[in-house]
């Protein structure tokens, strides 16, 4: 099947990228795998007739909206971020009423129509800086309120002020869970996604994104870790270090929809051509502000 995969690829000129929570199967056979931001940089940068993109549905919709000329395929196009849809209707309308100088701040983890309500998108790896260089006093963030709430902890001159939303499988892991594995493995640091509970945040050693996370882990002289975010990320942890381990909260933190992201559906994709993101071209050019805003000021 991998050979099946590459010569496709080659023959269709398509480009595969990957995230870090994707099967490690397929994590093998991309052509780039990343966190969300570098996965959005690489999908703007992309010379490919065909970006085929192994994450989740608000991945491979950014990377169209980067992308409009591109045919943007999704192994599963069911694969979806819950989180995604989780900022009640009306509710940024309501905020921007209350405060004049209000900035939206967006979670690149959104639906597009969400970003087009938004000023500007963020990822883990840039939200705190991001945050903290915005003119505004007030900010709205959405969907993520642990996201959210550590990105207020860092910034504090600034009025965050959360939503509602969270990662249903970030949000399943607890202090205790947290707590019991360090029993087990006292000498092991805590490294932790931002979109955990604060309770697990302040138990951690380092917070950061998924790729934070592994260079954080390649680079410490530790040699056991406690990594409180979805459990894809194991393949490039061991890959890179054979010779540290790596503990997860049990039970194993693990997202579903990353995982419908099978070579199975990558080979068929790439030969049907079937599973394509389409995003409406009004909404398009309304989501791709923000997401050209987040490029800008990351840099
Ligand atoms: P990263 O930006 O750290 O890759 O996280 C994406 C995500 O979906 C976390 O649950
Ligand atoms: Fe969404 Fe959570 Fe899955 Fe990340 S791990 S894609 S935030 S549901």
């Amino acid at each position: 099947m991998k050979n099946q995969i590459e010569q496709l690829k080659n023959k269709k000129n398509a480009v595969i990228l990957a995230h870090y929570y994707a099967p490690g199967e397929v994590q093998e056979i991309a052509d780039y795998v990343g966190d969300s931001f570098y996965l959005a940089k690489i999908a703007k940068q992309s010379e490919t007739d065909i970006i085929v993109f192994c994450g989740v549905r608000f991945m491979g919709e950014s990377a169209k909206i980067l992308n409009p000329d591109k045919k943007v395929l999704m192994p599963d196009l069911t694969a979806d971020c819950p989180m995604a849809h989780m900022v009640a209707d009306g509710i940024i309308e309501e905020m921007r009423a209350k405060y004049d100088d209000l900035a939206v701040v967006c979670y690149i983890n959104s639906t597009a129509e969400l970003k087009c309500k938004s000023d500007v998108c963020v990822t883990s790896s840039n939200a705190v800086k991001i945050v903290r260089g915005l003119p505004n006093k007030n900010i709205f963030f959405i969907p993520d309120r642990n996201l959210g709430s550590f990105v207020a902890e860092q910034v504090p001159e600034k009025n965050i002020m959360l939503n509602d939303g969270c990662c249903p499988i970030h949000a399943r892991i607890t202090a205790d869970q947290v707590l019991a594995e360090r029993k087990k493995h006292p000498r092991a640091l805590v490294l932790t996604h931002p979109e955990c509970d604060a309770s697990v945040i302040k138990l951690s050693d380092f917070i950061g994104s998924t790729a934070e996370i592994i260079a954080y882990a390649g680079k410490s002289e530790a040699s056991e870790f406690i990594i409180c975010t979805e459990d894809g990320v194991d393949y490039k942890l061991i890959t890179d270090n054979k010779n540290k381990r790596f503990y997860y909260p049990d039970p194993h933190p693990c997202c579903a929809d990353m995982k419908l992201n099978t070579l199975e559906a990558v080979l068929s994709v790439l030969e049907k051509e079937d599973k394509e993101i389409t995003v409406d071209e009004d909404i398009r050019r309304r989501a791709l502000l923000p997401l050209d805003k987040m490029l800008e000021l990351a840099k």
